[in-house]
């Protein structure tokens, strides 16, 4: 489809909820409504059309939803008062999930797009116009990999750092999540269109890749003959001109590969950073939660890992509550964390969602016992990230300059663990690596001083 002149353009307005997936995703729908003629907006104000890309990992992400589209109910009735139009459309895992009954209760909605629609958008448009009000919710994320080949992701001036995808989908089931039902099985994308992506983005500027996916680790393609796994991408796409730092997530410890351990070993760009979820510390939850690990076969996993990589930073995602868990059970997750060490983590109050085996369960945990848990494992990743950033401070980091500060003189950069530095310094920091000395921490960022103001590294 042609851009249309300007004239007659309106306003796109995307807003996402939730993971990394949907961020990209978010983007991608962006940019196909700029295609079909809406400009991008940062808010609902000056937008034609609005879509909530959702997330319905938790119940309260999935809540969201109803209050949002309760809001843009009142903002489409004084916008059919002045005469003027507003478009709504539901993306994402609630629409997956819950599109007829969104379409039952919020009458304010024109479209849903499941995960593996977006690039339907414009015939949902064209269909919401026409006053029918149509949900795609199909599985068919091969075709989504097909249009991101024809039609590729546009990137904003100057984007440092991008986002690729390279799966979708999970076939572990593990007893809490909706993914598997929302996004569907696993499928990896084609690594030549991968790898074509990577290269485009780097001859835009682009110095670093996160490759991102539901199960990252579980990357396999053999549409070549032979079998690609997460490794070989990245063997090749280490080789890519211009890219210095490649990184992904999300991953399964089960699909902890030897070759991937290697690929951190043998290559400099894949980031000594790793997102490696284990949910929790106890045997019986991880069973539980079929997880199909114990906490000691995680335990020795990262220590294979710190053998292959020792400068190697961890960072993972918990649970508290699952039902059954007792406080032995809460006490062997705060005695996984504290025997592993996390540079940063998430953590959750588990969610009881529709449809999974968790759910199902009568030994559901009181709220308050969760809160408390939640509460102590928070304070104790918190103190370990802390101290993390603490102990970065003296030491020399490699930084990959993004973007200026608030500050003028100010630049902003990451480290390989992802934390950001503040540096003085000029505008040609901008897109290099460069040696940073740590000098002290801030609540958010790091402080640091360049180590050579003239020479790059491994820029
Ligand atoms: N309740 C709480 N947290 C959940 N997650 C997934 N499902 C649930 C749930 N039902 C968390 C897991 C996962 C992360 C993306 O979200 O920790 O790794
Ligand atoms: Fe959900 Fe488990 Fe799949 Fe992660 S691995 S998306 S937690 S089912």
């Amino acid at each position: 489809m042609r851009d249309k002149p300007t004239a007659e353009r309106g306003g796109g307005y995307v807003k996402s909820f939730g993971c990394q997936m949907n961020v990209y995703d978010s983007a991608r729908i962006g940019g196909l409504l700029e295609t079909a003629g809406f400009d991008q907006r940062d808010g609902v104000e000056d937008a034609d059309i609005v879509v909530l890309n959702t997330c319905h990992i938790r119940e309260k992400a999935a809540e969201k939803v109803y209050s949002e589209l309760g809001q843009l109910r009142v903002l489409k009735a004084e916008r059919a008062a002045q005469g003027r139009k507003l478009v709504v459309g539901v993306a994402g895992c609630v629409a997956q999930a819950e599109g007829d009954e969104i379409l039952k209760r919020a009458p304010v909605v024109d479209f849903v797009l499941g995960p593996q629609a977006y690039h339907r958008i414009d015939e949902a448009l064209a269909r919401a116009r026409a006053g029918e009000r149509p949900f795609y919710g199909e599985f068919e994320t091969s075709e989504k990999f097909r249009d991101l080949r024809e039609r590729p992701m546009r990137i904003a001036p100057r984007q440092i750092s991008a986002f690729v995808t390279v799966q979708e989908g999970c076939d572990k089931f593990c007893s809490f999540c909706v993914v598997p039902y929302t996004r569907g099985a696993e499928i990896s994308r084609a690594a030549p269109d991968i790898v074509a992506e990577v290269e485009r983005l780097a001859s835009d500027g682009v110095r670093e890749a996160t490759l991102i996916g539901q199960n990252v680790n579980a990357y396999r393609w053999s549409g070549d003959g032979r079998t690609w796994t997460l490794a070989d991408l990245f063997s090749r796409l280490a080789a890519v001109p211009g890219i210095a730092r490649l990184r992904y997530t999300t991953s399964h410890p089960l699909d902890m590969d030897e070759a991937l351990i290697a690929a951190h070993r043998d290559l400099s760009a894949v980031m000594p950073y790793l997102h490696l979820p284990v949910q929790s510390g106890s045997d019986a939850v991880l069973r539980a939660m079929n997880r199909r690990h114990t906490s000691d076969d995680y335990r020795r996993l990262i220590d294979r890992i710190r053998a292959a990589r020792p400068d190697t930073a961890l960072s993972s995602d918990f649970i508290v509550g699952f039902p059954g868990e007792t406080g032995q059970d809460f006490q062997d997750t705060l005695r996984l964390v504290r025997d592993v060490g996390f540079a940063s983590s998430f953590s959750f109050k588990y969610s009881r969602r529709p449809g999974t085996p968790g759910a199902e369960r009568a030994d559901q945990i009181e709220e308050q016992a969760k809160k408390e848990r939640l509460a102590e494992l928070q304070a104790l990743l918190e103190s370990q990230r802390v101290a993390f950033n603490a102990a970065c401070v003296g030491r020399t980091l490699d930084v990959l300059f993004e973007k200026p500060g608030r500050h003028a003189g100010q630049f902003v950069g990451r480290t390989p663990y992802l934390q950001s530095v503040q540096v003085d310094g000029s505008a040609s920091l901008i897109g290099t690596v460069r040696r940073v000395r740590i000098a002290r921490p801030g609540s958010n960022s790091l402080f640091g001083e360049l180590v050579d103001m003239d020479e790059r590294v491994a820029s």
